[in-house]
Formats: structure tokens, sequence, C-alpha cells
């Protein structure tokens, strides 16, 4: 039975997904057939679970404002400005496929949210994967899928399809030990084997968004004790000429979004279940997606950026062992039809 705490955050993520700044609050209403205290009453539970949004009058009307990351770019332009492109994307990472702890429900969700939204882009930060460690001994017990075939097998047969939608997406931690294994590359092979998944680079990649240079990069190595500590140092290192306007980071299997040396950078979560070794180490393991919002000049600076981060609770996972595999079906969306 779900406790009213998990109740109160599914609901809460709900509200925020389909919040958006300057929504009329009227409309809002009507979705979900509030009145002005009920709403009053849904503001204040989304502000204890740290969802912060406010109502402001704008031309007349009361609309909403979400809180979005502190950047420069804070003002949002005009929908209408034809002189910026304007952009939606979806950002996920560490699906670890293979895994008993792999969650592809949970991925599905994400996908189908990003269909909806008309989204056509998504990037996948690395570990699509949950690889093989000889090494590990329990590594054969945590796993329901094992070695390249069938691991790389199952994310070319359950990883989302929908029409118009590209998955660009780099090579992970977890993914490199085919190569270590066997000298196979199972990122390589699943863009060989889906026209919709294209594959950008081992441990880091670029993608160009009209213009704006977008950096995918997955670490190796442990967490730091500080949130922002790793991320921050590996900006630090960038030559300015060449700093990315967007980074996106995988692997620690954290959310944060922050704007450091004028780079945008979100630490993307996992869509993973907690692991055995982050249970006996006491690591936090954060289950989520962010869309970004974003408008940009013709010369690739970001004049207005905003990222939406999804979280999904413990509630959400299917923990029982097997079950993603024996129940989730891979999500395909053909001309609109499922
Ligand atoms: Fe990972
Ligand atoms: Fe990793």
């Amino acid at each position: 039975m779900e406790n009213s705490v998990n109740i109160d955050l599914k609901f809460v993520n709900k509200i925020y997904r389909y919040i958006k700044n300057d929504m009329p609050v009227e409309t809002f209403m009507a979705k979900f057939n509030v009145n002005q205290s009920e709403l009053n009453g849904i503001i204040e539970l989304c502000k204890v679970y740290g969802k912060d949004v406010s109502l402001e009058k704008k031309d007349g009307t009361m609309v909403f404002q979400k809180e979005a990351a502190k950047s420069s770019q804070n003002i949002k332009p005009s929908i209408n400005d034809k002189k910026l492109n304007h952009n939606e994307i979806c950002v996920v990472s560490d699906t670890h496929f293979g895994s008993i702890h792999n969650q592809v429900h949970l991925l599905n969700e994400v996908y189908q949210e990003a269909y909806n939204r008309g989204i056509k882009t998504v990037l996948h930060v690395g570990d699509l994967t949950d690889g093989t460690y000889p090494e590990r001994k329990e590594n054969p017990r945590q796993q329901f899928l094992h070695g390249f075939d069938e691991q790389v097998g199952y994310v070319v047969d359950m990883y989302p399809k929908i029409d118009g939608m590209t998955t660009y997406y780099i090579l992970g931690s977890h993914d490199e030990t085919s190569y270590k294994n066997g000298q196979a590359t199972a990122n390589f092979w699943v863009d060989k084997c889906r026209n919709d998944m294209v594959y950008l680079g081992q441990d880091t990649g670029t993608f160009n968004l009209d213009g704006v240079k977008i950096v995918l990069d997955h670490p190796g190595g442990g967490s730091a004790q500080s949130i922002s500590y790793k991320p921050q140092k590996r900006i630090e290192i960038m030559e300015t000429k060449n700093k990315p306007k967007i980074l996106l980071i995988g692997h620690y299997h954290k959310s944060y979004a922050f704007n450091y040396r004028n780079v945008q950078c979100i630490e993307v979560p996992c869509l993973c279940d907690k692991t055995q070794f982050q249970q006996k180490q006491g690591l936090l393991n954060v289950m989520g997606a962010y869309f970004l919002d974003i408008y940009s000049d013709s010369f690739g600076n970001i004049e207005y950026f905003e990222p939406e981060e999804v979280l999904f609770s413990q509630n959400d996972v299917w923990d029982e062992v097997g079950k993603d595999k024996k129940k989730v079906k891979q999500l395909v969306i053909s001309n609109g039809k499922y």
C-alpha cells in the first residue's frame, strides 16, 4: 500500500511537470478541476517538496512562475521572437540494461512524456548497459542478462522507439567493460542496429543543437562529498574558447543543475534502482530525467535556459527481481499509434 508521503510526492511531480512558466492559472484550474483555495493548497504542497511555484500577474492575467536554475539568461524571450531558435530536449542517463535494478518502465515514462511534449531529441549520457565485471564475484547475481549479446540485444529490442524521435548517446564506464573484456563496443552496435539511436563517442561526445554546443560527459571514479565539486573541477580545466554552452554529466546517479563559468551544467540522474554496492556504501541514487527549454541566437549563444527536473521516488521502482524484464514492454509509437 502506498504511503501518503509517496502519494504526495507523485502528485507534486505530476503537477510540476505540467506547469510551465507563464501558463495561465485558469488553464491549470480547468485541467485539474480545482478552485482557488485548492490551488493555494497545491502550491503550498509543492513548496513542502522543494518545488517552488509562485503566481504573478502578467498583462492582466494570473500566471505561474517556476523556480529555474539561476543563470545570466533568466528573462524568458517572447515565444514569437523569430530571431531566436527555440528547442526543448530531453536528457536521460545510466539505464544499466541487464542489471536486476534496471527500470525500463521508468525510461518509457520519460519517453512518453517527451513524446507528449513534441520533443524530437533525447540525449543519453552513458551506461546504457550494465556491462560485465569478471573481477566482481557478485556481478552475475546482480544481473538478469549476462554479457555483450544479451545486454546489447536487450537495448536494441527494448529501448523506446518513437517516430521522429532520435536518441544520441555516449559510451559510459559500464558499457566500456564489453570492450575491455572482448573488444566489442556495445554502443557502436546499438547504433548499427537502430536507425533512431546515434553513437556520439566514448566517455564524451558533442551534440550541436542549432549551433549550441552541448557536451555529454561520462567520467569514471567515485563521487565526491560535495555534489558539485567534480563537475566544477571539470569545467575549470576547460579552455575558454572550447567551453560548451551546456555540459551534461552522467555516471554519478545524482541530480543537480547549476551555472559555472557561463556553462549550464546538469548532473543527470539515472534510470535504475540502487545497487547492492550503493546500498552497502550508503550512496545516494537519484532516479529521474531533465527536460531542457533552450532559446539561442544564430551564433549558438544561449539567451534563455530552463532545466526542468523530473524525479522518481522509491515507490516508482519495481524492485521484485526480474519484474521489469517480465512485465515491461518496449514503448513503440508509430504514426501516433501505440
Ligand atoms: Fe552508471
Ligand atoms: Fe558510469
